[in-house]
């Protein structure tokens, strides 16, 4: 039973391994004895995550990239073959949101800069695309492979203010779909592609939108969104590991282009 959850000797590749949510499953699945490319744009995180697990006495390496960046993804894949040999495994957790692309008070919809909107869809769409195109194409020569995106409950149901945002996230899920089916199709049954949705996640990328940075008291949306969170808190980084590994492992040998909620129930819950 738990030879199906095994992933002792393989590789992934994770962007955005650097931040918040994806540094804890960097050190998960290292844990696991996977070897770990943590690729970040910021390489001093990148480096942390990588001392981190190297004190845990996991394999890992830090390289840098910006997954808008093409050269850039391929100069990071022969980094990481040459380090590792191969990839088994691409999460796609480079991704986010900013001040700028969100709707407010001071802001209103109609006057939210291109550059802004453009930046989250780069950043979360283009981020996603391009690392599955470099790293997917030795997957598809060799015929196997894991992906996971991340998603977002914006995904779901557009969240208020965050327009670029939700459609961009709207974007991953649509893709995920896509390059499942894409790779089933045309290279592999033993290639798969998923997402998690995480709800909500206190972090640096929601903050300003979920703290007031004045009294540091939760904000009306912070409250807003326990109370729409039946299990009454904000998820914390290793709630999303059990998906995580069931999802990258054989256990989830017939699960491909589905997008999983992990979110305390936010997406089940009508409000009434
Ligand atoms: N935090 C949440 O509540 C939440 C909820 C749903 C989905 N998500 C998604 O999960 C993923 C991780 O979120 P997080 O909260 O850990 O964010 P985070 O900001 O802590 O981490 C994102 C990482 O991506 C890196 N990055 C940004 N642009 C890059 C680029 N061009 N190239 C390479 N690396 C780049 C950053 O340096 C950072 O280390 C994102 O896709 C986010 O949208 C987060």
């Amino acid at each position: 039973m738990d030879n199906m959850f095994d992933l002792k000797g393989k590789v992934a590749v994770v962007t955005g391994g650097g931040g918040v949510l994806c540094s804890e499953m960097s050190i998960a699945l290292a844990e696991r004895g996977v070897k770990v490319a943590v690729l970040d744009r910021n390489e001093a995180a990148a480096r942390a995550v990588v001392a981190d697990i190297t004190r845990r006495k996991g394999t890992a390496i830090a390289v840098p990239v910006d997954v808008l960046d093409k050269k850039s993804l391929e100069n990071a894949r022969d980094e990481v073959l040459k380090a590792f040999g191969t990839v088994d495994i691409l999460i796609n957790g480079a991704g986010g949101n900013k001040p700028e692309a969100t709707a407010s008070d001071t802001m209103s919809f109609f006057d939210i800069p291109a550059e802004a909107i453009q930046w989250v869809f780069n950043l979360n769409i283009i981020g996603t695309i391009l690392p599955t195109q470099v790293f997917g194409k030795i997957m598809a020569d060799r015929g196997e492979g894991v992906v996971i995106n991340l998603s977002s409950m914006a995904a779901f149901k557009p969240l208020t203010r965050t327009v670029a945002y939700s459609a961009a996230k709207a974007g991953v899920s649509n893709f995920t779909q896509w390059m499942a089916v894409h790779f089933a199709q045309n290279y592999s049954p033993n290639i798969r592609v998923n997402a998690l949705a995480p709800g909500f996640f206190l972090t640096t990328q929601n903050e300003y939108l979920l703290i007031d940075k004045n009294t540091g008291e939760r904000t009306a949306r912070g409250q807003q969104i326990l109370d729409h969170t039946p299990v009454g808190r904000y998820g914390v980084p290793a709630d999303l590991i059990g998906t995580l590994i069931w999802l990258v492992s054989d256990a989830a040998k017939f699960v491909t282009g589905i997008v999983v909620p992990v979110d305390g129930a936010f997406s089940a819950y009508a409000g009434v």
